[in-house]
């Protein structure tokens, strides 16, 4: 099943990004080191929604509002004091024209939601604070079933092993795009 692969054939990316943001989590010390992290999050994950809202067919997905980042990160970084950034544009993004693309990037953005409850337990300890952390929070106690049911929608809509293709390649490029994204941002 394509949910299945996808974990293998995206692993290479999911790692490299893992460690370039490990690293500066960890480094995290103060409110604004960990807005300038929500920004550079917004940012991106606001560039691949807007993509994603023309390319997604409603029907297909019941729950997507519910599945919706962006509006959460913002929320985040204003109880903490900061300021909304511009969402990323053009060659900042990867291709998304089809749902099938739009698939493969929200199989990034919900997998993050997984490796959030890591993030939002970091962040927890070094700020000593609960504040503005309702995105790296995710779905709380619904996290794995929102997955799993993810999961489901993938495998329903992808029958081919060409379609496969298309989503993988999607999935891997909004992993790669975000690596960028991530690395040419500034440091704090
Ligand atoms: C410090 C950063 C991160 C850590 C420590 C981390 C850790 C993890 C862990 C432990 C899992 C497996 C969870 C499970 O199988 O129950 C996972 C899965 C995943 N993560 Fe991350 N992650 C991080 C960042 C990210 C980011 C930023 C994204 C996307 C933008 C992402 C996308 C994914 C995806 C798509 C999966 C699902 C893999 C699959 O089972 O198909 N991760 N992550």
């Amino acid at each position: 099943m394509l949910s299945d692969k996808l974990k293998e054939e995206t692993k290479h990316n999911h790692q490299a990004l893992e460690k370039a943001l490990i690293g500066q989590l960890r480094a995290i010390r103060s409110v604004s080191e960990y807005i300038t992290l929500l920004q550079l999050f917004y940012g991106y994950f606001g560039g691949l929604e807007m993509l994603m809202d023309n390319a997604i067919d409603d029907k297909s997905l019941a729950d997507g509002t519910e599945r919706r980042k962006t509006q959460a990160i913002a929320n985040d970084i204003l109880i903490l004091g900061g300021t909304v950034p511009a969402i990323a544009t053009g060659y900042n993004l990867p291709a998304i024209h089809s749902q099938l693309q739009a698939l493969g990037a929200l199989y990034v953005i919900e997998g993050s939601s997984l490796g959030g409850k890591i993030i939002s337990k970091m962040i927890q300890q070094q700020l000593g604070t609960d504040m503005g952390l309702s995105f790296f929070s995710g779905y709380g106690d619904k996290t794995d079933e929102m997955w799993a049911s993810f999961k489901k929608v993938l495998d329903t809509q992808c029958h081919t092993p060409e379609q496969e293709a298309v989503v993988t390649a999607a999935a891997n490029e909004t992993f790669s795009k975000f690596y960028y994204w991530f690395n040419k941002a500034p440091v704090f």
